[in-house]
Order: C-alpha cells, then structure tokens, then sequence
C-alpha cells in the first residue's frame, strides 16, 4: 500500500553530534548527550532525525572528511553508545539517517595511503590520479576564494589526485567496481544497525566520472544499483540526495522511482528567500511549478537553513543581489561569492518574519527538514570561519555554556553577546514561554502532521491577483487544504471564489474560526502583515489543473 510511505509525511531534523549536547564534559557533543535530549525531540514532534557525520575523521571538514566507514569519532563515544542510542531512539519511534559520504574520503583513510603508497596496489585505481598535471586544475572549485583547485600534486605517488571539495579530500573513483562493492558493504553496515537510510553527500560529483577524458559523466545506474541493494536490506529505508541542481535535471535523480526517494529542493529554497527578500511571489511560483512533476513514490525535502551556506547561486545576479542587500548586506555575511553565512532568525530580524517563512516552508510540497536551534531562532557568530557561524553548540539554558558543556573549552564557542545570545535565547526559558518561537513551532509541527494532504496530495498555486500573496491548494481524499502567505507589510482583503456545493465552511487551523462564502460563492479571507492563513474545506477538486479562480 503506497500509504506506507513513511518519508512522505516525516518531520526531520537536522544536527551536529558535536555541538548538541556534551554529556562527558570534554566540551563535544556525544551519543549520550544526544540520547538524553530524546525527550526534548519527542516533545518538539519531530520523527526523522539526520545526523551529520560521526564516524572517525581528522574533522577538517566538519567531519565529511571520513577515515574509517565503520567506526564512531571516540571523541563521541564507542560503538556500543551508538547502538545504545539506537536502540532508545527507534523505542521512541524515531528513525535514524545519517550522511553517506563516499564521493570522496579524508587523505588520511587507509585506501588513500595505500593508493598513493604503492602504484601496484589495488587501492591505486580506487581514487583519481593523472601523471601529467591537468590542464584544468582551477576548474570546478566548490569552495571558491578558499580551495585553490582540484587536482593537488601528491610527493608521494609522483602524480596529481582530483579532489572536487578540499584538498584533503581526495575524490573515489566510482567507475572501479570494488569501491562500488566497498559503498554497498558501507551500507549495509550501517543498515544492519538500524539506520533508516541514507542523506547521500554530493551526489551529483558521487556518480560521475572524474577525468578530463570521461567527460565527466553521470552515471545514474551507480544510484540505482545503490537502491536496489538498500532495498533488498531494509525495505523502508531511504535515500534523501543533497543535489543542487536545476529542475530540468531532477528527474534523472529520481529515476522513475528507482533513484533516491526524496531530495532537497535547493531550487525553491533560494527562490523562497528571494520571496522573503522582495515580497515577490512570482519567481517561486515559477521554481515550485518547474519542481512539480514527480513519480508518485518521490518526494522533496523542503528546507530553510542548514549547517553550510544559504547558496543563492541558483539566482539570476540582480536576484542574489537583493537577498545579500536583504539578508546578508556585509561582505563578512557573504561567503564564496554565492551565499550567506547566516543562520535564519538573524536574516530575518523579527519573529513574524521568522514565523510567515516557517510556515511557508512547512505548507511547500514536500517533507520539512529542521536545522537545530532554529526552533529557538539562533543566531550566527560571525567571528568564526567559513561555514561555522551557523554551526555553534545547541543552547540549552542560560547557565554556564549554555548548558551544553561544563567544560571550559568548547568545540565552538557558544553565543554569547547580544540579542542571540544564550542568556535571551534558550531552550529553557522557551519552553515556559507560551508565546515563544520553539512553542509555536511544536504547534506548527502538530498542524503539519494533521495535514497529510501536504505529504500526499495534489497541489495548484491559486492566483488571488495579488504579487505579494501566494495561495496553494492541496487536494487528497475529498478533502481540501488552503494556504496563504502574506510576504507584504500591508495586510490584504484576498476575495475567493472558489465554492461550490461541496466545498462548505472554510475552519482556520490556527485560530478557532470558520469562515462561511457569500451567497456568490466568495470567500473573503483578511491575511495580515506577513501572516500565514491555513484553512481546511472540503472538496475543491474542481480547482485540480485550473490554476486561476
Ligand atoms: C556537502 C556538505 O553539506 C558540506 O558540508 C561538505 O563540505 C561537502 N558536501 C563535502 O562533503
């Protein structure tokens, strides 16, 4: 029964084991600081959690520089504390997911070593070496203004390696079978201990061939075989793909069902800032309908921030321009030239603003993925490098270290100063604040669960002649659902005609209102200053593939 999709009405949120809660008090998070806030995740309703990587790394970024595929970091605890936080989580009815990083691996993984040890080795040819040095080398940089390049000289091996993030991250060579095989014995490992499935890291570089000569081709059936073998393991597991790429390409990733089964829609998600930016609904409507058509078993991840840059490289130039005027005015904010090293609640300044762009994210097609502490509207410390202003420990309380480490010295600073420090800003104080942010999203958590037509239903952007208002509809199972968002400072009267005989009351589902059409059929609906209006109706299918009122 196709209902027995989990993923398609999940709630997932997204964390760092570092820099969550630090039971141990060596100042990193671990395994048993994070089982002990199981309570806290319940409470919030959240049922997916995704943890970044935790395995053994020299942690050079962030931890997706991998040493060792089947061990946990001792700096979070042992395998045993992994498998004791499994077995508590899925009691709980959590599932767990975690970052399958195989496009490439740290320098200092075994393979590595021996690949550039020993040219006979069978590891040679299980990374990317070239003896003449690329012509390319500059081409291809994720990290502009900070990676140099792609190809490195290796002493060692007397020979170039391609590495597509850091240099210290030496890409795999998927076109040899046996790292194929090693990816497949990674997965089941992890598989065998209960994990739900798989945020696939890279996706894009993961399939594709890495030499000049390959033309760097994408080889879909690498996902696909991937799949199947999960699939044959664990039957509800799940692939969800980090790839930002554009629409016309996202069909190949789902592969008619045969690929991953949800993805990340970085296409709307910058498009949702330049709407936020702009008041401006008419490009996200454009991005939501280009993202629309997907096999029935598919689904996006829709999402706001998460733990790397908001990348706006997607925009057309004068677009990005307005969201880093907006946003991200200083240069300090801005990072690679393409996004914003900012966390949302900072970006958006006040609450409401903060509210009407949860909302939003939560009434998009598709299944909403949390960065921790925005639920309590964190802010960033832009003192730090590159990406780590959004990556700072979790804040508790308001005692020392924000209650997330008794010790002196922290993986990262916690915030201190200002309005986003953690004496204003904490899970404490939020939660005996009826009015607060993480109150209001445990309640928006609760309203998204109670609309499953979101995860399951079919959708139409309704024109209410309006550029500031965008209104989406979701039809499933002779039930309706109405959503508006206001991006403008002016509140609007929007006029519906969209009744019929069996579409009835219009029953708010913040407030307890219902709201009846005039005797022609219209809805008079008020959507105030950046506000978000959730309705449900009964049957507006005879809106399905109309679009206008
Ligand atoms: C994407 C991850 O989100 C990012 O944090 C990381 O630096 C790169 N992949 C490389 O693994």
């Amino acid at each position: 029964m196709i209902e027995d999709l989990w993923y398609k009405n999940a709630i997932i949120y997204s964390l760092n084991l570092e820099t969550y809660m630090d039971f141990n008090g060596d100042g990193v998070g671990d395994f048993e600081g994070l089982a002990r806030r199981l309570d806290y995740l319940h409470a919030l309703g959240v049922d997916t959690i995704w943890l970044a990587p935790f395995q053994p790394t020299p942690n050079r970024d962030n931890g997706y520089d991998i040493k060792d595929y089947f061990g946990v970091a001792p700096r979070y605890g042992s395998s045993g504390d992994f498998v004791e936080f499994m077995h508590r989580a899925n009691k709980m009815g959590f599932k767990v997911i975690f970052d399958l990083v195989v496009n490439h691996t740290s320098d200092e993984h075994p393979w590595f070593q021996q690949s550039r040890s020993d040219k006979h080795s069978p590891q040679r040819d299980w990374y990317v070496w070239s003896k003449e040095k690329p012509a390319n080398i500059h081409d291809g940089v994720v990290f502009p203004g900070v990676q140099k390049s792609t190809w490195t000289y290796d002493k060692k091996a007397k020979a170039y390696y391609f590495h597509r993030f850091y240099h210290f991250q030496p890409d795999l060579n998927m076109d040899n079978e046996d790292v194929r095989t090693e990816v497949r014995r990674i997965m089941g490992y992890w598989l065998q201990l209960g994990i739900a499935g798989f945020r696939i890291d890279a996706l894009p570089f993961m399939i594709e061939s890495k030499t000049p000569e390959s033309k760097y081709e994408k080889h879909f059936e690498y996902l696909q075989d991937m799949r199947r073998f999960m699939q044959w393991r664990r039957g509800d597991a799940v692939f969800l793909g980090e790839a930002n790429v554009l629409p016309k390409d996202t069909e190949k990733y789902f592969a008619d069902g045969d690929g991953v089964h949800l993805m990340f829609n970085f296409y709307v998600n910058q498009h949702m800032f330049y709407t936020l930016a702009t008041a401006d609904i008419a490009p996200l409507i454009t991005a939501l309908n280009q993202t629309k058509s997907l096999p029935p078993t598919a689904q996006w991840a829709q999402f706001l921030r998460n733990h790397d840059e908001l990348d706006l490289g997607r925009l057309t130039d004068e677009q990005r321009q307005k969201v880093f005027d907006k946003f991200g005015p200083d240069k300090n904010m801005q990072l690679y030239g393409r996004g914003i090293r900012r966390r949302l609640a900072s970006m958006l300044g006040n609450h409401q603003q903060f509210k009407l762009a949860y909302s939003l994210m939560f009434s998009l097609p598709g299944t909403p993925v949390i960065y921790y502490g925005d639920e309590i509207g964190m802010g960033e410390d832009l003192s730090l490098e590159e990406r780590a202003p959004v990556r700072t420990p979790m804040q508790w309380s308001d005692d020392y270290q924000a209650g997330f480490s008794t010790a002196k010295k922290l993986v990262l600073p916690v915030i201190e100063d200002g309005a986003y420090g953690y004496q204003h800003v904490n899970v404490e104080a939020q939660r005996r604040d009826p009015d607060s942010l993480l109150n209001w999203i445990t309640a928006l958590i609760r309203l998204r669960k109670e609309c499953p037509e979101i995860g399951w239903g079919e959708w139409e952007i309704i024109d209410v002649h309006n550029n500031a208002v965008l209104c989406i509809c979701y039809f499933w199972k002779g039930n309706s659902l109405l959503i508006l968002h206001n991006f403008d400072e002016k509140q609007y009267e929007i006029q519906l005609k969209l009744a019929n005989k069996k579409s009835g009351q219009l029953i708010d589902l913040h407030k307890n209102v219902t709201s009846n059409a005039d005797e022609n059929g219209v809805y008079k609906i008020i959507v105030e200053a950046y506000y978000y209006r959730w309705f449900r109706v009964g049957d507006l299918t005879h809106l399905l593939h109309r679009g206008k009122q």
